[in-house]
């Protein structure tokens, strides 16, 4: 066959176009963050993406139940989440008023309110995602209270990898880095600075493809 010919064979030109169309598709959804890998396993929270570019995403959230661990403080992000989610893990398995057992969710939110000074601690509340099925009226428990999520609707975005540790509260964060790629943008000062969000896509033994992510919530 000479190798012109097909060139210019209409099937080599309608592979060609299809594989640009198909490329300009994966251009474009490449720019927002891909669904993480468990939520093709686990129920997760959903958010339309308003705005994204390399370093950050703008969702809203819709409006949903969560439960909430009443505040814990602590110095440790690490040792916080770990208390918080011995709540939700008993909570699931069936410690609860109607002792049902309910779907685990991704991911698990902390929101962390850091201490003004360094002697003080940090307090943090985690929260998991009510799976649709208890949405309406999920199970009493005296551990966790129902709130409806987030209040604000608008957040600010970073992802990141690895496992989160306790430098997550302290200075040079990824949190900073959040904060750091919104200034000089529209979005400069929309959040709240008082407090961040990082949620936790993965479970502890899941070594590679972490996916976490920190959540800055903008004020209406
Ligand atoms: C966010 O979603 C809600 C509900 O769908 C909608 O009313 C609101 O206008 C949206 N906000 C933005 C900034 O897109
Ligand atoms: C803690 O997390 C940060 C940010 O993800 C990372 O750069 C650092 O290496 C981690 N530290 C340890 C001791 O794992
Ligand atoms: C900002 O976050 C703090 C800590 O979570 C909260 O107490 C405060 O009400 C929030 N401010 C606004 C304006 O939403």
């Amino acid at each position: 066959m000479n190798i012109d010919e097909n060139m210019f064979s209409p099937n080599r030109m309608l592979s060609t176009i299809f594989l640009s169309f198909s490329l300009s598709i994966l251009l474009c959804e490449g720019i927002s963050y891909p669904k993480p890998h468990n939520c093709g396993i686990y129920e997760c929270p959903s958010y339309e993406v308003v705005y994204s570019q390399k370093e950050f995403e703008i969702r809203n959230y819709t409006s949903a139940t969560w439960l909430s661990t009443k505040d814990i403080v602590s110095k440790s992000f690490n040792d916080a989440t770990v208390q918080g989610f011995r709540k939700v893990f008993s909570y699931i398995t069936g410690k609860n008023k109607e002792g049902k057992r309910i779907k685990m969710t991704a991911p698990v939110l902390v929101n962390v309110v850091p201490p003004t000074d360094s002697n003080s601690d940090s307090k943090l509340v985690v929260y998991y995602y009510v799976p649709q099925e208890f949405q309406k009226k999920p199970p009493v428990s005296d551990e966790l209270l129902p709130l409806n999520l987030p209040t604000n609707k608008l957040v600010a975005v970073r992802r990141f990898g690895g496992f989160v540790n306790d430098s997550i509260i302290g200075p040079n964060s990824e949190v900073n880095t959040l904060r750091n790629s919104l200034e000089g943008t529209t979005y400069q000062g929309k959040y709240n600075s008082s407090s961040f969000s990082v949620a936790i896509y993965n479970a502890p033994f899941e070594i590679i493809n972490r996916v976490n992510e920190i959540l800055l919530s903008f004020v209406d």
